[in-house]
C-alpha cells in the first residue's frame, strides 16, 4: 500500500493540547457552528425548547437525544423528495441533508426530578414515551449560510424515525418463527429502532444505521422463559430483569410477553432519507448482533463489500459480499444488493495473514447437530456461529471502514478489560485492553492500485496501539505505526478509538470513547496512513468534560467536518437538576444537551490541511 500520494502528510493545522474543561475545542483558524442540539424543532411551527415541559407527541417532532452516527448527502437543487436518483449524482457541499443516530436516552439527564437511585427507571408512562420519541434518528435539510450551517426548519425532507416507526424485515431470516410476535404474525413487520450508533451510507443514495446496545431496552429474566434457545440468545445481549422498566408500560419491551421481540432488534437498518415517506428496511443478511455500523466498498462491476464491527467484548469482526453486482445509475438494481449475498466473520492468524470465514448454514459446524434449523438461526445466533467457525475474538470491534486512497481497512478496537492474562492473541495482543488497538487489513492486490475486497484472504498488521507512547507499563505503552519515537507530540496520543472518518486526500480521523479515564477529554485525531509519518496523530478536537465525540462526517470538497458531541456532562452525580455544565447553551434554564457542531477553516480551505 505504498502508492498513495505524497500529499496525504500534510495535516498543517496547530494542533490542540489535552484538556478537560466544560467547552469543547478547535485549532487556531478553526470555527465550530452549533447546527442542531436535542429538542431542537424540525418544524416551522414549533416553538423553543422548553424541556421541563416535553411531551412525547413534541419530542416526535424535535431532534432527538445523544446524536452519535452523521451522514450528510448532497441535494441537487432541482430534484425534489421521493428523487433520489438526481440527488446521488450531485456533490453540493453547501445544502444536503444530514442524518444523525440517537443512540439512547438518559433519563436523569432529560428529566427534572431524577435521582442517582432511578437513573434507569422509568417514573411515568409519559417519561418512557418521551424516551422512545427522543431515541432513533433524524434526517433534516441544512445549508450553509453567511452565519454558518443552519437546519431548515419546516423542510419536506424533515423525519424522525424512532421506536414507533414502521419497519419491514427483509432477507433470510424474514418470516422466520422467530420473529413472529403476538403483535406480527407475519414476523416481516417490526416498530422502531433502537441503539443507533454508527452506520454508512450507500452509493445509491440510501444510510445505513445499526443497532448496537438494543439488550438494554428489554426487561425480563431470560431464565423465566419456556425456550432455551431464546433464553441463552436474551442472556447474551444483556436483557435481565433490572435494566431499564419499559416493559413495565409497554409489554413489548418485556421478555416474558413478548419473549421474540428482541429477535426483531440487533440488525442493521437501511432507509431512503430522500424519501420521507420510504419505509426503513432491516436487512437480515447482515446479521444479528450488536451492530456498530456497516460501511461499503463501492466499485462498478464488482459486488458490494461491506465491513462491520459487533462491539462487544470478544466478539467479532464481518465482512459482507453481495450476490448481485454494482451498476452505477442501476438504483432498482442496487436497491436490493444488500438482501442477497453472503456475511463472513474474520479469523486474524500469527504472522500477519488472516481469512473470512462463510457464516452458511449446512456448511462446516452450522448444521442442526449444532442446533441451527436454517440460514435465519445462523443470523439471527449470528455470534454463536462465527464462534463455532473459530473467529477471532476481538477488542470491542466499533468502525470498520475502508480508506479510499489507499484502499485498505482500518479496524478500531476500543478496548478489552475482560481479556484475561493467557487470552491474548496476534491481533489483540494486551491482556486487560484499556487503551484500544487499530488494524489494518490489506486485501490482496488486483490491477490500478485497487484491491479485491471480494477475496477470502487478507492481510493484516497492526497500525498503532492506543495509549501514552512513554508509559512506564510497557503493557499500557501506546505504539503509533512506524513512527519513530518523537514523532507525535505530547498531545498525539489517544485511547479507545470509536468512530473513524477520512478526508480526501486519505489521512484518517479518529473520534475517541474513553479518554476521560487517562485524564483529558475525548476528541478527534488526525493522520496519515501511508508515508513517514503514517499513523502519527495530530489532536484536532476535544469535547466538553463527560462528552463522547461521534459521526465525524465531511462534506464532499472537504471543507465542513460535522461532528457529534454525545452524552455531555456525562459523569457522576450529573443530572438534569445538577449538571456538571449546561454545554452548549451555559443557560440556567437548560440542561447539557447532546449537539451536532459544523467545524469549518476560517479562511475557507479543506478541513485539516
Ligand atoms: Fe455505541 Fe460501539 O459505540
Ligand atoms: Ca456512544
Ligand atoms: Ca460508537
Ligand atoms: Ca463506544
Amino acid at each position: 500500500s505504498k502508492d498513495a500520494p505524497d500529499s496525504a502528510n500534510n495535516l498543517s493545522f496547530d494542533e490542540i493540547p489535552h484538556r478537560l474543561d466544560f467547552q469543547h475545542h478547535v485549532p487556531e483558524g478553526y470555527s465550530a457552528d452549533r447546527v442542531l442540539s436535542w429538542g431542537d424543532p424540525l418544524e416551522a411551527f414549533a416553538g423553543a425548547f422548553v424541556p421541563t415541559k416535553l411531551t412525547a407527541a413534541e419530542q416526535a417532532r424535535r431532534f432527538g437525544y445523544n446524536n452519535d452516527f452523521i451522514a450528510y448527502l448532497p441535494l441537487h437543487d432541482e430534484a425534489g423528495p421521493g428523487q433520489g436518483d438526481m440527488h446521488i449524482t450531485s456533490d453540493n457541499s453547501e445544502h444536503g441533508l444530514l442524518c444523525v443516530n440517537h443512540e439512547y436516552t438518559q433519563p436523569h439527564l432529560m428529566f427534572s426530578g431524577y435521582t442517582e437511585d432511578s437513573a434507569n427507571r422509568g417514573t411515568s408512562a409519559e417519561h418512557v414515551a418521551i424516551e422512545q420519541q427522543a431515541c432513533g434518528h433524524t434526517i433534516v435539510e441544512v445549508e450553509k449560510t453567511p452565519d454558518g450551517w443552519r437546519p431548515v426548519q419546516g423542510s419536506a425532507y424533515n423525519r424522525r424515525i424512532s421506536l414507533t416507526t414502521e419497519m419491514e424485515l427483509v432477507g433470510p431470516a424474514a418470516g422466520d418463527t422467530r420473529l413472529v410476535t403476538n403483535a406480527d404474525a407475519s414476523g416481516r413487520k417490526v416498530h422502531g429502532t433502537v441503539g443507533n450508533c454508527a452506520g454508512g451510507k450507500t452509493p445509491w443514495g440510501t444510510v445505513l444505521i445499526a443497532e448496537e446496545g438494543f439488550g438494554g431496552a428489554f426487561q425480563g429474566d431470560p431464565d423465566n422463559i419456556a425456550d432455551e434457545v431464546e433464553a441463552r440468545n436474551h442472556h447474551a445481549f444483556g436483557i435481565a430483569e433490572d435494566n431499564r422498566n419499559w416493559g413495565d408500560y409497554d409489554r413489548r419491551f418485556d421478555i416474558t410477553h413478548e419473549p421474540n421481540e428482541p429477535n426483531r432488534f440487533g440488525w442493521m437498518v437501511e432507509f431512503d432519507p430522500y424519501d420521507p415517506e420510504s419505509i426503513p428496511r432491516k436487512l437480515t443478511t447482515l446479521g444479528r448482533f450488536e451492530h456498530e455500523g456497516f460501511t461499503l466498498v463501492s466499485k462498478p462491476g464488482q459486488p458490494i463489500v461491506a465491513y462491520g464491527g459487533d462491539d462487544d467484548e470478544h466478539q467479532f469482526v464481518y465482512r459482507f459480499v453481495s450476490k448481485g453486482i454494482y451498476r452505477p445509475g442501476e438504483s432498482a438494481h442496487n436497491r436490493d444488493l444488500l438482501t442477497e449475498g453472503t456475511l463472513f466473520a474474520g479469523r486474524f492468524d500469527e504472522g500477519g495473514n488472516g481469512e473470512w470465514l462463510p457464516l452458511t448454514f449446512g456448511e462446516g459446524p452450522l448444521t442442526e447437530l449444532n442446533g441451527f434449523r436454517n440460514q435465519a438461526d445462523v443470523l439471527i445466533d449470528c455470534r454463536r456461529a462465527a464462534k463455532l467457525l473459530g473467529a477471532t475474538p476481538m477488542d470491542r470491534p466499533e468502525d470498520v471502514e475502508t480508506n479510499p486512497v489507499n484502499d485498505c481497512t482500518y479496524v478500531m478496537l476500543t478496548k478489552n478489560k475482560k481479556r484475561e492474562a493467557g487470552e491474548e492473541n496476534a491481533a489483540n495482543p494486551r491482556a486487560r485492553n484499556t487503551a484500544g488497538h487499530v488494524l489494518e487489513i490489506v486485501p490482496p492486490g488486483i490491477q490500478g492500485g485497487q484491491r479485491d475486497h471480494a477475496s477470502n484472504r487478507f492481510s493484516w498488521n497492526t497500525f498503532l496501539l492506543g495509549g501514552n507512547p512513554n508509559a512506564e507499563d510497557p503493557r499500557e505503552r501506546g505504539a503509533y505505526g512506524q513512527t519513530s519515537p518523537g514523532a507525535i507530540s505530547r498531545h498525539g496520543w489517544f485511547t479507545n478509538p470509536d468512530n473513524v472518518a477520512f478526508d480526501q486526500l486519505g489521512n484518517m480521523w479518529i473520534a475517541t470513547d474513553g479518554c476521560e479515564s487517562f485524564g483529558f477529554h475525548d476528541g478527534l485525531w488526525a493522520m496519515a496512513t501511508e508515508g513517514e509519518l503514517r499513523a502519527a496523530p495530530k489532536h484536532f478536537f476535544g469535547c466538553p468534560e463527560g462528552g463522547e465525540i461521534c459521526g465525524p462526517e465531511f462534506t464532499p470538497d472537504g471543507k465542513t467536518l460535522f461532528v457529534a458531541v454525545q452524552h455531555p456532562a456525562d459523569t457522576d452525580r450529573s443530572t438534569f437538576d445538577e449538571p456538571l455544565h449546561r454545554w452548549p447553551d451555559n443557560d440556567p434554564d437548560l440542561p447539557p444537551r447532546p449537539s451536532v457542531l459544523a467545524i469549518r477553516r476560517d479562511d475557507g480551505g479543506p478541513v485539516g490541511s
